[in-house]
Formats: C-alpha cells, structure tokens, sequence
C-alpha cells in the first residue's frame, strides 16, 4: 500500500498547511515514477504557487528531486569548478564568452545548458548555430573535456534529476511556471546534482525576466542561495537588469557573433560589464584570486579556450554562421533619445520570427532575431535604422513588427541608465 495518498497532499496544501518531509518524499518519488497522475501533480503546483512553501519545505522538495536521479562528480579534476546559471532574459548570451573566460582563468566550468521556450533563448540553441557543433555529451566525454579544455556547455542528460524534468514541461502547460519555491528548487536541485563547487546565480529582474520586480527577485536570489549553501555549493547570486535586452542582438547565430566580438576583446559595453562581473564572482567563489579576467579577455587567452571548447563538441569555431534570407530596417519613430526598447517586445519579436519555439521539440531558424541599431540612452534622427528584423520566411515580419509596436519609445528628456548589476545576494 502506499505510503500517502496524492488527494491527501494536494488538499493540506490547499488549505494552506505545510507539506510533511515523508509527504514531499512521496509525491515527488510517485510522480516520477508515474503513479501520481499529471492532473494530481498540475493541481498541486497550482496550490504551492497560491501558498507557497516554508524554506524547509522548498529545502526537502529540493533534496527529493536530486534524489530522483543521478549526481554528478567532478572531485578528480584537478581544478577547482564553477558555474553559473541565469533565470533567463533576452539577448543573454553571456554563457558564450563567460564559460571560456573563466576556463582561461584556471577554474573548470561544467555549464549543462537548455534550450529556449518562450521569450527567452536557450543557450543550446545560440550553439546549435555553429555549424557542426553538439549539445549532446556522455558524462565521460564532459568529464574529459573539462580536464582538457576546461569549459563545457552541453544538454544535461536524462538521468539529472528527472523529477524536474517532469515537473517543468507540465508547469510550463498549467501556468504554475512563476511559483517562487518551484523555481528555485527546479534550478537548484540541477545544480546541485550536477556537483559544481561554487554557482553564481544571475537573477533577472524586469519586463523580460520572470521576476518583474526587484523585492521578487531578491526572495528568489535569497531562496536559491540558501539551498546551494546548504548543500555545500559556495552560492552567490546578482540581480542584474532586464527591462531592455542585453546587448545589440537577440537571435540564435546574431548573439554567437556578438560573443565572438566580445571574446575578441570588443562587445557591446553591458555584455562585457556583466560577463566581467559574472566572471570574477565566479573566480572568487573558486577560490581564485589573483587573476583579472579583463587581462584574459584583452591577450586573447578566453578566445583560445572558446575555439577549442568549440572544436571538442565536432563544431568549426572559424565556419560561417548562418543568416537569415530576409531582412526588415524598422526605423525611428521620432528623433531624440531612445527612452525605451522594452525586452519582452523584443524578445516576442525574434520569437515570432523562428529564433524560438513554441512546443518542445520545435525547430528554430539559426539566423532569425533582432538586430538592434540603437539602445535607450543613445539619440536618433526620425527615419534612422533602429532594428533590423531577420527571418528565413518573411510572413513573419509582420507580427513580429505587432511585438514591437508599444516596445519603443523615443522622446527629449535624459535617460537615466539603471546600472547592468542591481544588487548582489550571497
Ligand atoms: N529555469 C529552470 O530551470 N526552472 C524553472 O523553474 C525556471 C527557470
């Protein structure tokens, strides 16, 4: 006989009680084991999303998804290993050059990486664009890569924790996806599993991010530090900026060749200023000090370690990367300063023209996206390019011209720039 019963769960978080440890043992074990039913699980999502969970709640959940499946060791490297993980935004490319530079530091960094649903881009998909490169890696293969080359970003498999994998693709059909203690015990119970020593948590905070405001984001950075620390992960987290998309594109081989310049020692300055942040952040939490990753991005070092990363996964870090076969120039509305290119119209936009799916499974288009010409701050003339819209099938332009149309703003008054790292957590 089992042990609860699921009605039995989901009514005592109905009514706004706190989950016993056994209770949340079970029903994450039966879940993934398919006796709990998905009608059984979506409900009690929908009732830890409207009561939330204590933190010892969310610490048990946390512990019973790692527990239903693998745990990664990387103990034999002979380096210390850090990664990094963003709630996801639009135009955040920042895995890109963030991995090899902080490969070429001297810290290991085992990125497991997925792909875009929604709005946001998937950092498998921008790779997918290199032609020949493969987001799948046995454990072997990702344990050698890291003693070799010091960086991998690959899909993680199916045996890290399977639980989460579940529970995630039903929130993301029920409308549980913004639930506080769901989030981050679906971000930190793969982190966890995947045995990093330190994580450095990038928390987005604005119209492009899950977490609209700051107070939200802040619960969230602290719930998630508090899970890493206590299983021993050196955690710390950021709470950066997404009202406006992060740097000048958002689209799968647009923002590969905006890493590139950045790993070339040029980018736009944001992108450079966070993966800098991001990086030394990282560093220290590895317990590396006495290295500046600005010296390793200015004599090329992070460039080498990007080629090779690029090269271990089958891709050619020197062939062309796709384009799209048709172009749209949206134009400044007005002249003056752009007071406004909102990251949820823009990241709908490139969405609408093939960078992103809408089911699981889709194919994405490696060269659409949005190319930005202009960002707010910066002063245009009327009828200047401001976005450059790209799609292989140009039936798209015109929704993807529809996700723009409240987007933009351009006016006389001075832009006051939020600054890229609103505050740090951890
Ligand atoms: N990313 C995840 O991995 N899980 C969530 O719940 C949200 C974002």
């Amino acid at each position: 006989m089992a042990e609860h019963d699921a009605v039995e769960v989901i009514v005592r978080k109905r009514d706004g009680g706190q989950l016993s440890d056994s209770q949340i043992d079970w029903v994450v074990a039966a879940y993934t084991r398919g006796e709990v039913a998905d009608e059984q699980m979506s409900a009690l999502a929908m009732a830890i999303l409207l009561n939330g969970m204590s933190r010892p709640e969310i610490a048990r959940w946390t512990a019973a998804m790692i527990a239903s499946g693998e745990r990664m060791d990387f103990s034999s490297l002979p380096r210390p290993t850090a990664d990094k993980h963003s709630t996801g935004g639009v135009g955040d490319k920042i895995t890109l050059p963030l991995a090899p530079l902080v490969a070429a530091c001297g810290v290991a960094v085992p990125q497991l990486s997925g792909r875009g649903l929604g709005h946001t881009g998937g950092t498998l998909d921008k790779l997918e664009a290199i032609p020949g490169w493969r987001a799948s890696l046995s454990n072997e293969a990702m344990l050698r890569q890291l003693a070799e080359v010091g960086a991998v970003v690959c899909a993680a498999g199916a045996g890290l924790a399977p639980a989460d994998k579940k529970l995630y693709a039903l929130r993301d059909v029920t409308g549980t996806v913004e639930a506080i203690p769901l989030i981050a015990s679906s971000i930190m119970s793969k982190k966890i599993a995947e045995g990093t020593g330190a994580l450095v948590l990038d928390v987005k905070v604005g119209t492009g991010a899950f977490m609209k405001e700051l107070a939200d984001a802040r619960e969230l950075a602290e719930t998630m530090v508090a899970l890493g620390t206590d299983a021993g992960v050196r955690t710390v987290a950021l709470l950066t900026e997404m009202s406006t998309p992060l740097g000048l594109t958002a689209g799968n081989a647009l923002e590969v060749r905006e890493s590139v310049e950045v790993l070339a020692g040029g980018g736009p300055a944001d992108v450079v200023e966070l993966t800098l942040a991001l990086a030394r952040e990282m560093l220290v939490a590895a317990g590396v000090t006495d290295v500046d990753p600005a010296d390793r991005l200015a004599d090329g070092s992070a460039m080498d370690v990007w080629r090779a990363m690029i090269s271990a996964q089958g891709g050619e870090p020197d062939a062309a990367l796709p384009t799209a076969r048709e172009t749209h120039v949206v134009t400044a509305p007005g002249s003056g300063t752009v007071a406004r290119l909102d990251a949820m119209a823009v990241g709908l936009a490139a969405w609408r023209l093939g960078a992103g799916r809408a089911r699981q499974g889709d194919p994405v288009q490696a060269g659409a996206g949005v190319e930005m010409h202009a960002k707010p701050g910066d002063t245009v003339r009327e009828g200047e390019p401001l976005l450059t819209l790209h799609t292989d099938e140009p039936e798209r332009f015109a929704r993807a011209l529809q996700a723009l149309e409240d987007g933009v703003e351009v006016g006389d008054a001075p832009y006051d720039a939020p600054p890229v790292v609103l505050d740090r957590i951890g």
